[in-house]
């Protein structure tokens, strides 16, 4: 059973901000079933360098679109790939002290985080980018009118 269930609900209407999420949501549910299967530490650290990977290069992707389109909820929307990074990177050296307890507290974590946080800061990141682009074809003149 996956701990992290995609849904049509946490779609965001950027296709590749939409795919860097599944793949995530995958990662999670992985990293999950190789717990559940009692799998062999290195295939455990394998998958949390997998997950602490594909995170940075997901929030890197998000950040430089932010960038790209001067969105003024930048600040805070970074802190809070800033506060997840930590917690991840918390919880897996927790992993290598404290054992496989580690992994069930960041995939819990996660899948409740990335729920929250693609449906508030994501959603709203991309209805920004996409009220800026209606607004641009609104000014720009239709081309019968040059
Ligand atoms: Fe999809 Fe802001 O993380």
């Amino acid at each position: 059973m996956p701990i992290a269930l995609w849904l049509n609900e946490y779609c965001t209407g950027n296709d590749q901000v939409d795919r860097e999420h599944q793949v995530l949501f995958h990662i999670v549910n992985s990293l999950h079933e190789a717990m559940g299967q009692q799998a062999a530490l290195p295939i455990l650290k394998d998958l949390l360098n997998t997950l602490a990977t594909h995170t940075v290069l997901h929030f890197e992707s998000e950040e430089r679109l932010m960038q790209a389109h001067a969105y003024p909820g930048y600040d805070r929307h970074k802190q809070s790939h800033e506060r997840l990074k930590a917690k991840v990177i918390a919880l897996s050296q927790k992993f290598h002290t404290q054992g496989e307890s580690a992994i069930e507290e960041l995939t819990g974590f996660l899948a409740e985080w990335l729920v929250h946080h693609i449906k508030g800061e994501d959603q709203k990141m991309i209805r920004f980018f996409q009220e800026k682009a209606n607004q641009a074809s609104v000014l720009l003149p239709a081309s019968g009118d040059r």
